[in-house]
């Protein structure tokens, strides 16, 4: 019953141009977790847990979307198991979370994903849609807002807080807002992306996942540096 209600509400979303139909794998494989350590230093592995799923978060999941506790249409983009209701392993076009990015979703008003992020996306299902939960390295003596910060906002937060106001009246969508609202509440931000317990879990970000702690310490630094640009 819910599944069609799903079904109908995706193809009417679609509408006119229905170029690929809608499916719901009802036998969608839950995969086990697969952990993976310094993917990037010896394979090509997608990591679910720190490249996809806060794409899926930070594009449609924002309150009032596609979240857990709002998922309109009955899509929640909040957890692995969630996200493979609409994804074909091997298969992106079959996969409707997929096909359906660019061609109504998100929103024409709601900040979009960029060709990069939605050949990642891609390239993840391909490669068998796993549940990868990958332990991050990065290079915290890199801590500018052109590389690598500008980036992590657009992965992790843009989604929510790139249109104005933003979530809880957050704007992130430039250097200068950023800058300025981080001045004005600096303890308040790094307890939200430390997900600090001092916070509710509504206040720490982003929500679905927490970044990796060599993220968290170049966010860390980019700001005890003065915002380098
Ligand atoms: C899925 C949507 C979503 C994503 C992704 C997201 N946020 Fe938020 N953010 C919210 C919402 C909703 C609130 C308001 C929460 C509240 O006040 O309870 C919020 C509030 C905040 C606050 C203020 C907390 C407070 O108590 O006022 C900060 C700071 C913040 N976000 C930073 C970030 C950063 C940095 C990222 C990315 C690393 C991020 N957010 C990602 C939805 C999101």
């Amino acid at each position: 019953m819910r599944k069609q209600i799903l079904l109908g509400t995706i193809v009417s979303m679609i509408g006119m141009s229905c170029m690929h139909e809608a499916y719901i794998d009802p036998n969608a494989p839950v995969n086990p977790p697969v952990i993976v350590t310094n993917p990037t230093s010896n394979s090509d592995t997608v990591c679910f847990n720190s490249e996809i799923l806060p794409l899926y978060s930070t594009y449609c999941g924002s309150s009032g979307c596609h979240s857990a506790a709002s998922h309109r249409s009955g899509v929640d983009v909040s957890s692995y198991a969630a996200i493979m209701q609409g994804i074909r392993a091997y298969r992106p076009n079959s996969s409707n979370y997929y096909t359906i990015i660019g061609n109504g979703m998100p929103p024409r008003s709601s900040p979009q994903l960029s060709s990069t992020q939605i050949a990642l996306i891609s390239k993840w299902i391909s490669q068998g849609a796993l549940n990868t939960n990958c332990i991050n390295s990065c290079d915290t003596s890199k801590y500018t807002y052109s590389n690598p910060i500008q980036t992590l906002i657009n992965n992790n937060c843009i989604g929510c807080h790139g249109t104005k106001p933003g979530s809880g009246n957050v704007y992130l969508g430039d250097y200068a807002s950023t800058k300025a609202y981080i001045t004005a509440n600096q303890t308040l931000f790094l307890n939200a992306i430390n997900h600090s317990t001092s916070l509710t879990a509504a206040q720490r970000m982003p929500p679905a996942n927490k970044m990796a702690d060599c993220q968290i310490a170049q966010f860390s630094k980019w700001i005890t540096k003065g915002f380098p640009q």
